[in-house]
C-alpha cells in the first residue's frame, strides 16, 4: 500500500474555519460522547425500553444544541425511537443523509469489564464503555463536524439530514416501514454512514461492501420433562447430542459453510492482495489463544473469508445448566445460528436453505423445529464517481494518509433498502471502529486518536461533498 503522505488538499469549500472550531471544541466533543456512553440504551429483548427513550432524547438534545434544525424524536409503532434532524438552507447545493444508530448491544458479563460498561473511562488513549465506538462515536463525530461548520461559518456548505436509529443492533425490524412513512423527509442525493471499521487504527478506510445476515433458532425436543439417565438412557435419545450432531453438519473441516444453497465455491484469486496484513497482529487484535490456528492463509484469503464469503457462527447453545446438572436426559436443547452472507447472496433464499438443511434427517429422529430470526441483505457498491472521490479526499485530509477500500464482514440493514428506495443513491460508509475495539464484546473501546481524525475527516467531507453537483450520476467519474 502507498502510504506516507496524504493526497493533495480536498477541492471544495474552504474547511479551515470549521477545522479550527472543531479543534477548539475537542474537550467538549469528548465530554458529550462520554455523556452518551452513560446511557444504557440496549435494544435487545428484555432490556428496559425507557433507556432507549433516554438515549434518543440525549442524541436529539445534542443535535439541536449543536445547530441542527427540526430535530425530533420520531416515535414509530413498536420500534425504539428514531431521531431525525436537518439543516437544509443551502439552496442549489446537494443534500446528504447522515446515518448512525444510538442503540447498543447488551453489556455482556460485568465481571469481564476492566471498568464498568456504563462508566466511560479513558485508558491508554482509548475510551472504554458499551457503545463508545459502536456507534456513539460515529454519531458524535459527524454531529461535531456539523457543529464546527455551523459555529464557524453560520451555515453548512450543503444540505444535511440526519437519521439516528434505535434498533440497528437487533436487525432494524421496523426499518422498511419507517422508510415508507418518512420517504420525503429522508430523501437525499447521497448517504453517509458512520458505523463501520477502519482496516487498522490510523488507516482511513472506505467500506465498499457489507455482508448480509440470516439467523434462526433451532430446537431439538425429545421429552416432556427430564428423565433419570440411568433408568432411561439407551432407548431414549439425548437431545443435547442430537443438537451437537446437527450443528456439526453446518461446516466443513476448514470451517466453511457446508449448507447447500449457502456454500459458495472459492474464487481462484481472493483479491485484496494489496492490503497490508500481519497475521500475528491480526490474531492478537482478535485475542486469539496462541495454540489455535487461523482457518485462512495469507492476507487476501483472510480478507476474502471475512468480507466476501459466507460463514456460520453459533451464538448461543442451551441444554441444561451446570448449576442444575444431575444425571439426566434433558428434554430439549436449542441453539441460535447466524449465517453471515456474501454481499450478493439473497437473505430470504439463505434463510430457506438453512431451515431446510436443519430439518432434513433429524439426528436420532428427534423433533427439530426451526424459528426464523430475521434476514437482511448485504450490499456492494462500485465506489466510483464524484461522491466517492470526495470521500477519499476527505479521509486523506483528515487522517493524513491515503484511504484504502475495504469490505465489512458485519451487516448494516439500513444500507441496501435505503439506497434502493432512493433510486440507487451512492452510500459512503465510514467509521471509527478498529480491529482492537471489541465492539459487541466486553471492554469495548474507541481509539481517541482515530476519533479526532474521524472528526476532522467529517469536517472535510462536508466541504468536499458540497462541491458535487446534485443529481450527479452516482458511479460515473466526473466528466472532462
Ligand atoms: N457497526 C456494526 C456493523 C459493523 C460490523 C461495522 C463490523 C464494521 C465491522 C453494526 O452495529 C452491527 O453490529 N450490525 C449488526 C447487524 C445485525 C443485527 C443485522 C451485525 O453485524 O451483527
Ligand atoms: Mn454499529
Ligand atoms: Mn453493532
Amino acid at each position: 500500500m502507498s502510504s506516507a503522505g496524504p493526497s493533495p488538499p480536498v477541492p471544495g469549500v474552504d474547511s479551515g474555519p470549521a477545522l479550527a472550531a472543531l479543534e477548539a471544541a475537542r474537550d467538549e466533543t469528548r465530554a458529550r460522547l462520554a455523556d452518551l456512553v452513560r446511557i444504557p440504551g440496549v435494544s435487545a429483548d428484555g432490556y428496559p425500553p425507557a433507556a432507549l427513550e433516554d438515549s434518543a432524547r440525549a442524541v436529539a438534545g445534542l443535535l439541536s444544541a449543536w445547530g441542527l434544525e427540526h430535530v425530533e424524536v420520531v416515535p414509530h409503532p413498536g420500534a425504539p425511537p428514531y431521531v431525525v434532524g436537518e439543516w437544509c438552507r443551502a439552496e442549489g447545493a446537494p443534500t446528504v443523509l447522515v446515518y448512525g444508530h444510538h442503540d447498543v448491544q447488551p453489556p455482556g458479563d460485568p465481571a469481564r469489564w476492566d471498568s464498568p460498561p456504563w462508566e466511560p473511562t479513558v485508558r491508554d488513549g482509548r475510551l472504554y464503555g458499551r457503545g463508545a465506538v459502536d456507534d456513539k462515536a460515529g454519531v458524535v463525530s459527524h454531529a461535531a463536524a456539523l457543529k464546527a461548520w455551523l459555529s464557524a461559518t453560520g451555515g453548512l456548505p450543503l444540505n444535511v439530514k440526519v437519521v439516528v436509529e434505535g434498533e440497528e443492533e437487533v436487525g432494524s425490524p421496523h426499518l422498511a416501514d419507517f422508510l415508507r412513512a418518512h420517504r420525503e423527509r429522508l430523501a437525499a442525493d447521497c448517504l453517509v454512514l458512520t458505523d463501520t471499521c477502519n482496516l487498522d487504527s490510523g488507516i482511513p478506510s472506505l467500506t465498499v461492501s457489507l455482508r448480509g445476515l440470516a439467523m434462526v433458532d433451532v430446537t431439538v425436543a425429545v421429552l416432556e420433562g427430564p428423565l433419570h439417565s440411568g433408568i432411561w438412557g439407551g432407548p431414549v435419545p439425548d437431545p443435547a447430542q442430537a443438537l451437537a450432531k446437527l450443528l456439526a453438519r453446518l461446516s466443513d473441516d476448514r470451517g466453511r459453510p457446508a449448507v447447500p444453497g449457502i456454500a459458495l465455491p472459492e474464487p481462484a484469486d481472493p483479491g485484496h492482495g494489496t492490503l497490508p496484513f500481519d497475521p500475528d497482529r491480526f490474531r492478537a487484535q482478535g485475542g486469539m489463544l496462541e495454540d489455535v490456528p487461523l482457518l485462512t492463509r495469507g492476507g487476501g484469503a483472510t480478507y476474502h473469508a471475512s468480507w466476501d464469503a459466507p460463514t456460520i457462527a453459533v451464538s448461543a447453545i442451551e441444554a441444561g445448566s451446570f448449576a442444575d446438572a444431575a444425571n439426566q436426559i434433558l428434554p430439549r436443547a436449542r441453539a441460535r445460528v447466524g449465517v453471515r452472507l456474501a454481499p450478493e447472496q439473497d437473505p430470504d433464499a439463505a434463510l430457506a436453505a438453512l431451515t431446510a438443511f436443519l430439518q432434513k434427517d433429524p439426528p436420532f429422529g428427534c423433533r427439530v423445529t426451526v424459528t426464523p430470526h430475521g434476514a437482511s441483505g448485504g450490499w456492494r457498491t462500485p465506489a466510483t464517481g464524484p461522491w466517492f472521490a470526495a470521500a477519499r479526499g476527505a479521509l486523506a485530509a483528515g487522517y493524513g494518509r491515503d484511504p484504502v477500500d475495504i469490505g465489512c464482514g458485519g451487516s448494516i440493514p439500513f444500507v441496501e433498502p435505503f439506497s434502493r428506495a432512493m433510486g440507487d443513491v451512492p452510500a459512503l460508509l465510514l467509521g471509527v471502529e478498529d480491529p482492537a475495539c471489541r465492539a459487541h464484546g466486553e471492554n469495548e473501546s474507541l481509539s481517541l486518536d482515530d476519533f479526532d481524525k474521524a472528526c476532522r475527516a467529517a469536517v472535510h467531507l462536508y466541504g468536499a461533498l458540497a462541491r458535487v453537483k446534485p443529481g450527479a450520476p452516482p458511479h460515473k467519474e466526473p466528466g472532462p
